[in-house]
């Protein structure tokens, strides 16, 4: 399904009964709303799922490149008002965490509850930016493929990285997006704010979950987080880098469940 928001067409899936809490699934970069499948087919089942391409990737537009996370915020709410949907609770995995965050410190009368995966609060230090940097040249010069393979090489654990099914499903995932859409992002992630000020303020459940194995936002991000959040519970995922929810399924969308069950 496609629907325009903020004057770009964005990608989204909107499946499970219209009565019961909407849970938004947001993916992390350089992904896309695939990788949620095997949450969707879970969680479908007693929850409304709404997961959508954030701009710039899978098949959502980019529009003119020039957009910050803010804009990200902005299209999350003006596809829940699209949707007609009041209140959800985000589930956001690393740059869906950051938006997750923001969208909660902007918006607090449409978040319910937070999933956070895999993410962190703080805004890129100086060595962070740089390595943005680091990647649009690489992805300018060499394109998404080999972007591809050096950012799993990275993000996944050893085991995951020896699941020739798991690279190729992610490998797909990241291919589907564009160098423009990608760079963009880069860019709106490396200006981000830091919502770390915000996090003693949030009142709603909030579960964070972050693979053993993270590299790039390691466990003491979501420890520190999860000091920050009052009543936050926090699950390490087993076997699992930085995609815990595509590494360690089975845990993970567990221990999602149940969260949600305990009345998100
Ligand atoms: C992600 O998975 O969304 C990215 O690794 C986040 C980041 O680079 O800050």
């Amino acid at each position: 399904m496609r629907t325009i928001v903020n004057g770009l067409k964005l990608y989204y899936v909107d499946v499970g009964p219209r009565s019961r809490p909407t849970i938004v699934m947001i993916h992390g970069f350089p992904m896309g709303s695939e990788m949620w499948q095997s949450q969707i087919q879970v969680l479908r089942q007693r929850y409304r799922v709404v997961a959508y391409d954030l701009r710039g990737q899978g098949r959502s537009e980019t529009g003119d490149g020039q957009f910050t996370v803010e804009f990200l915020v902005d299209d999350l709410i003006a596809l829940l008002d699209a949707l007609k949907i009041d209140g959800a609770v985000p589930c956001g995995l690393s740059m869906g965490g950051y938006v997750a965050l923001r969208a909660a410190e902007r918006h607090p009368d449409r978040v319910n509850g937070l999933i956070l995966c895999d993410t962190k609060s703080e805004a890129d230090t100086n060595e962070g930016k740089l390595a943005r940097t680091v990647s649009i040249k690489a992805i300018k010069k060499d394109g998404v493929r080999k972007f591809a393979k050096s950012f799993l090489g990275v993000a996944l654990s050893s085991s995951a990285l020896s699941d020739r099914n798991l690279v190729s499903v992610a490998t797909k995932i990241i291919c589907r997006n564009r160098p423009l859409g990608l760079c963009a992002t880069l860019l709106a992630l490396a200006c981000r704010t830091d919502t770390s000020g915000f996090l003693p303020k949030i009142k709603v459940p909030t579960l964070i979950v972050v693979g053993e194995a993270d590299n790039i936002t390691p466990f003491e991000c979501s420890n520190r987080m999860h000091s920050s959040i009052q009543d936050s519970k926090l699950l390490l995922i087993r076997d699992a880098g930085h995609f815990s929810n595509m590494e360690n399924p089975t845990q993970f969308n567990e221990s999602v469940a149940n969260f949600l069950a305990a009345g998100s």
